[in-house]
């Protein structure tokens, strides 16, 4: 029996986890947060003390993890058992994350991992290269994505929410060099599959995204 697919692909901050956990939600699909896996073996690398370009040492560690996903309203992630949520929406973890996701050895790695999410009744796949390379039969494609700007914006509102403190400027640099990381690495750069559906949400409310976005399988 096929398992439908629908891909969100874009930049960091674009609003990719917010619209696929609401679609997910909505059409009772599972969800893959794709990022949360290079996340969580940044923290297993960084925990581990290994050196970010030892390409065979980081894929040894992304082969051995052992991560379990809780998905109830807030997502619980473990890693060898070990509760890593508060850790993995850190800055500092994507950064590292986009490092040790730049090694072909480690994707090459992670790539079942990912496949093994498309599971009945469908699945909802959030990342870079979900529609290019992890499911590139996926029936829906999306490529969702904003101005750098206004997703320095976003994250910066979200900190000081948290209650974190945060430089706007220091952001925007981050969000630029994990973009430039990520379209300009050899292996699954973030590149729009040629079958994706564009969204460019600058001025746009995330609701709007969602409906849009469900408009498209319906
Ligand atoms: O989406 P998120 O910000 O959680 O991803 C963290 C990092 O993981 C990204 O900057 C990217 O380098 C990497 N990533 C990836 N491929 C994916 C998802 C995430 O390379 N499918």
């Amino acid at each position: 029996m096929t398992v439908s697919v629908l891909t969100i692909d874009g930049p960091s901050g674009a609003g990719k986890g917010t619209v696929s956990r609401a679609v997910a939600k909505k059409l009772g699909w599972n969800y893959l947060d794709s990022g949360s896996i290079y996340r969580s073996l940044a923290i297993a690398a960084l925990k581990q003390a290994a050196d970010l370009e030892d390409e065979a040492a980081i894929a040894d560690i992304a082969q051995a993890m052992v991560l379990e996903f809780d998905c109830g309203d807030d997502l619980i992630v473990r890693l060898n058992g070990e509760d890593i949520t508060a850790q993995l929406g850190l800055e500092s973890t994507g950064n590292t994350a986009s490092i040790v996701a730049a090694l072909p050895e480690v994707r090459r790695v992670l790539l079942q991992k990912q496949k093994d999410f498309k599971q009945l009744p469908g699945l909802v796949a959030d990342g870079r290269d979900m529609g290019t390379v992890v499911f590139p039969e996926a029936q829906n494609k999306v490529f969702l994505t904003a101005s750098a700007a206004e997703r320095a914006k976003r994250r910066y509102k979200q900190l000081i929410e948290k209650g974190i403190d945060a430089n706007l400027a220091q952001i925007t640099n981050e969000i630029e060099e994990r973009d430039r990381r990520d379209m300009e690495r050899k292996t699954a750069p973030l590149a729009m599959a040629s079958d994706a559906f564009y969204i460019d949400s600058s001025d746009m409310a995330l609701n709007a995204v969602i409906e849009e976005v469900l408009n498209l399988i319906q």
